[in-house]
């Protein structure tokens, strides 16, 4: 009788709208990924997929949250390499990642751009960095908390220029680009999910990509590696985790539910306009997103704590 319950239960899956967490402000780069998926996945569904920004503490108090909500189907959460990072900037997390939950599938890799507000003293890289070297003191970096890749960004980035500037934390990098656009703050990296058309409005100063190698999006913007800033890179990936115990049918309806999106039309060229790039399919399934977070745990543990910034 219990098994016939609950094979009922995953066969009506999904019964009512089904929640999406975002652990960052709405309207920011993650929240636009998650907003252009769930839009789609809707349609496969049947059912509604809500979005939820869940704010605080950079994303992980979104993923503490999602990962002692019931596993009943109804609650998901899309997060990035701070799934990864935070383990090593946080002495204590109230969740284990690779434990914890359950893996549906990546999404879209996102590259970063390196931006100054508008009236930055600074033609390109290499007087950025002049200037910031010059006034250090005075510049500020706005980032979305540790465990946000603006954070991990503009950290490298000091680093790589031998600087420690004043990090703003904001609840995502919505409200960080509004202080940036406002002159409040004075550099950002930030993903080009959110920055292309404040880039392309001429409303930020562009420094340079995040990329091994120049993005389609952003031709003609170079590469910080290929300025001078050796072996820079960080590219943005996205995983969609569940509670763990979400029952493996619904697992699996929710990653068909992901590949279906990144093959509809709208969906691609959306992300495309962006500068996202849809995951080969090795990437989409439950482990290889599973296998995929193990090694960015391991990657990027020992490069934070060489850094020496930790969060309690
Ligand atoms: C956001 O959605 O606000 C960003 O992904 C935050 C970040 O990690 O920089």
């Amino acid at each position: 009788l219990v098994f016939a319950a609950s094979a009922h239960t995953q066969a009506a899956w999904p019964a009512k709208a089904v929640t999406l967490v975002v652990p960052f402000a709405a309207g920011g780069p993650t929240d636009v990924v998650a907003r252009t998926l769930a839009a789609s996945m809707s349609k496969t569904l049947g059912q509604t997929v809500v979005v939820e920004n869940k704010l605080g503490a950079g994303g992980t108090v979104a993923a503490g949250s999602v990962a002692k909500s019931p596993p009943d189907g109804y609650t998901f959460f899309i997060h990035h390499n701070g799934m990864a990072t935070s383990t090593a900037l946080y002495r204590k997390l109230s969740y284990d990642p690779l434990n914890d939950f359950e893996f549906v599938s990546q999404a879209v890799d996102v590259p970063m751009t390196m931006l100054a507000r508008k009236d930055f003293p600074a033609a390109n890289l290499q007087e950025m960095v002049a200037y910031i070297k010059a006034n250090k003191d005075k510049i500020n970096v706005a980032t979305a908390g540790l465990g946000a890749v603006s954070q991990l960004c503009g950290m490298l980035f000091q680093r790589a220029i031998g600087v420690q500037l004043t990090e703003v934390p904001f609840q995502g990098t919505a409200p960080a680009m509004n202080a940036l656009l406002g002159g409040q703050v004075d550099v950002l990296c930030d993903q080009t999910t959110q920055t292309i058309p404040q880039i392309k409005a001429g409303n930020v100063k562009l420094y340079g990509v995040t990329t091994k190698n120049r993005i389609k999006s952003l031709p003609n913007a170079p590469t910080l590696a290929e300025q001078g800033l050796k072996d820079f890179e960080v590219v943005v990936w996205h995983g969609i985790y569940a509670p763990k115990g979400t029952p493996k049918p619904i697992i699996e309806r929710m990653n068909a539910a992901v590949r279906a999106a990144l093959k509809d039309p709208d969906v691609a060229k959306r992300m495309e306009d962006l500068g996202a790039e849809i995951v080969p399919d090795s990437k989409l399934s439950p482990e290889g997103l599973q296998s995929w977070l193990k090694s960015e745990i391991d990657k990027w543990g020992p490069i934070i704590k060489a850094g020496g910034k930790f969060a309690d």
